[in-house]
């Protein structure tokens, strides 16, 4: 343990020393008084994604300065992806330095900020800068993430491995004994693409591909292309989060043996749900549990993955990774351990969700997805300034509201008929709003889906709180949502990182009513 580690925890909150660092940051918490305080780094590194030559990569990098040590750990695999572990009603300061040779700042995906908090690009700082994040933690306990948000490098970022895990936990959910510990397992999903000498690929400059999206055909969990991992036969909660740029992945076990769905972006859902098959979209997260109670020692429980470009290219047939089994690649695996530990009973009720926003005076927005002279837009607008919000983009404070994201693939069309940017191009959208968990409320097809959008549909899980929703081309999904606590200028954006990056991401404005 550091010296000055030692000393915060010796001191508690009494700044008794004049001068020097630990004095200082002390001294700063007359306002605040944070219950835990990091620091976080971006900077070069590297890991061993593959076998043989190190990649050259972005990392996060980080220390607990205060506050219980376990808050910060990093994830199995390659080691490199932080996991930050807090608990609602915590305060949190992070004092987040950029060792990168450009500016960046990180966004608390899924989380409820305020705005100077919530990583909006206008914040970005420089290398050889910091910033002090403040923060507490106001949300039901669930998986959340943390990721870069400079302007137009996100997905560049997000790609070269800089990507966090951010696990909230609260009472209502520690009380229903989950497995928990060992038996609590992120798994991070994120395909990428490397050269001969094992250093990640990226896309170049070509509009055309920024569109399509990146696609990797290694298939990474934990930062791992072959990832495996022993575990007690009993039941375990894994924490599914894709993190790829751009690609969608449907998700099954092994042997077809279902999953018990227990909780999606915002937490706990408050029923379990038994799935053959799950869709996480980018940015997307499900919680399931799985039973290896009957499994014997030495067996496996493989986790098997279908994935698709924004174009609906099937890209499990091009990925060089994992064993191809039941149409799907081999990501990871369990293996059954010696020790069998009793699978506790899942209660009936999970949670209990806070009383949804009224309907009735619910005032509806369309945002219509669409390409528009080669660009992706919502509303026929693209990012503009860092300040520019549009009068249809101002929203009340506690005040209920509907977005309706249409994604009207033929939106666009018309300019020659041709192939190619000027058409519209039938693509999926996961779209996602800052600083609040909204409901699905309603998906609405144009026309009969095809067999892969079907099952993609009927791999998502709507009944949860969520802050990212699949929207297939042709379709028009509702969602319901009220902003509350927090005034200001955030974000809402298409996920596919490239997307983002192109411009397909607006400023909101939260105004008090
Ligand atoms: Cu994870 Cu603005 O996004
Ligand atoms: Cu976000
Ligand atoms: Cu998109």
């Amino acid at each position: 343990m550091s010296t000055r580690r030692r000393f915060l925890q010796i001191a508690g909150g009494a700044a008794i020393l004049a001068g020097g660092g630990p004095a200082r940051l002390l001294a700063a918490d007359a306002p605040f008084g944070a219950d835990v305080e990091l620091q976080l780094t971006a900077r070069p590194g590297e890991a061993g994604l593959l076998p043989g030559t190190p990649t050259r990569i972005w990392r996060y990098d980080g220390e607990v300065l205060r506050g219980d040590p376990r808050t910060l750990s990093f994830l199995d695999g390659s080691g490199h992806i932080p996991l930050l572990r807090l608990m609602r009603g915590q305060r949190v300061r992070i004092h987040f330095h950029n060792r990168l040779p450009e500016p960046t700042i990180v966004h608390w995906h899924g989380l409820h900020m305020p705005q100077p908090m919530d990583g909006h690009p206008m914040y970005a700082i420089e290398e050889g800068e910091t910033f002090t994040y403040e923060f507490e933690v106001d949300t039901r306990a669930g998986t959340y993430w943390f990721h870069p948000h400079p302007h137009q490098r996100t997905a560049y970022q997000v790609l070269q491995g800089l990507t966090g895990l951010l696990v909230v936990h609260d009472d209502e959910e520690q009380s229903l004994g989950l497995p928990a510990g060992d038996l609590d397992i992120p798994l991070v999903i994120q395909d990428r693409r490397f050269d001969g000498d094992n250093q990640l690929v990226h896309l170049g400059r070509r509009r055309m591909d920024w569109m399509m999206g990146y696609a990797g055909d290694h298939v990474l969990v934990n930062g791992d292309v072959d990832y495996q991992r022993q575990v007690p036969r009993t039941s375990c909660r894994l924490r599914l989060f894709n993190g790829s740029n751009a690609s969608t992945c449907q998700l099954r076990l092994s042997g077809g043996r279902p999953m018990t769905v227990i909780g999606s972006d915002g937490g706990l859902l408050e029923f379990p749900e038994q799935r053959q098959q799950v869709t996480l979209a980018p940015a997307e997260r499900i919680e399931v549990l799985v039973d290896l109670s009957r499994l014997q020692a030495g067996d496996e429980l493989a986790l098997l993955a279908e994935t698709w470009s924004p174009r609906l290219q099937r890209l499990t047939d091009r990925q060089v990774t994992g064993e191809l089994r039941d149409g799907g690649r081999v990501i990871a695996r369990l293996i059954a351990g010696d020790e069998q530990r009793p699978s506790p009973p899942l209660p009936d009720r999970l949670s209990v969700y806070p009383t949804a926003p009224s309907l009735e005076q619910a005032v509806t927005r369309r945002v219509t997805l669409s390409m528009m002279r080669g660009n992706l837009t919502l509303n026929g607008r693209v990012f503009g300034g860092m300040r520019d919000v549009a009068d249809e983009e101002r929203v009340a404070l506690d005040r209920p509201v509907i977005w309706e994201f249409a994604n009207d693939a033929r939106m666009g069309m018309g300019r020659g008929g041709g192939r190619g940017m000027g058409m519209g191009m039938r693509m999926l959208h996961p779209m996602h709003v800052h600083n609040v968990q909204f409901r699905v409320i309603g998906r609405q097809m144009a026309e009969e889906p095809d067999s892969v959008l079907e099952s993609l549909g009927r791999g998502s899980i709507d009944n949860g709180l969520k802050d990212v929703v699949l929207v297939r081309p042709g379709e028009r999904v509702r969602v319901l949502m009220q902003f509350a606590d927090h005034t200001g200028l955030y974000l809402y954006h298409c996920h596919i990182l490239e997307h983002e990056d192109l411009g397909m991401m607006r400023n909101f404005l939260i105004e008090s009513a």
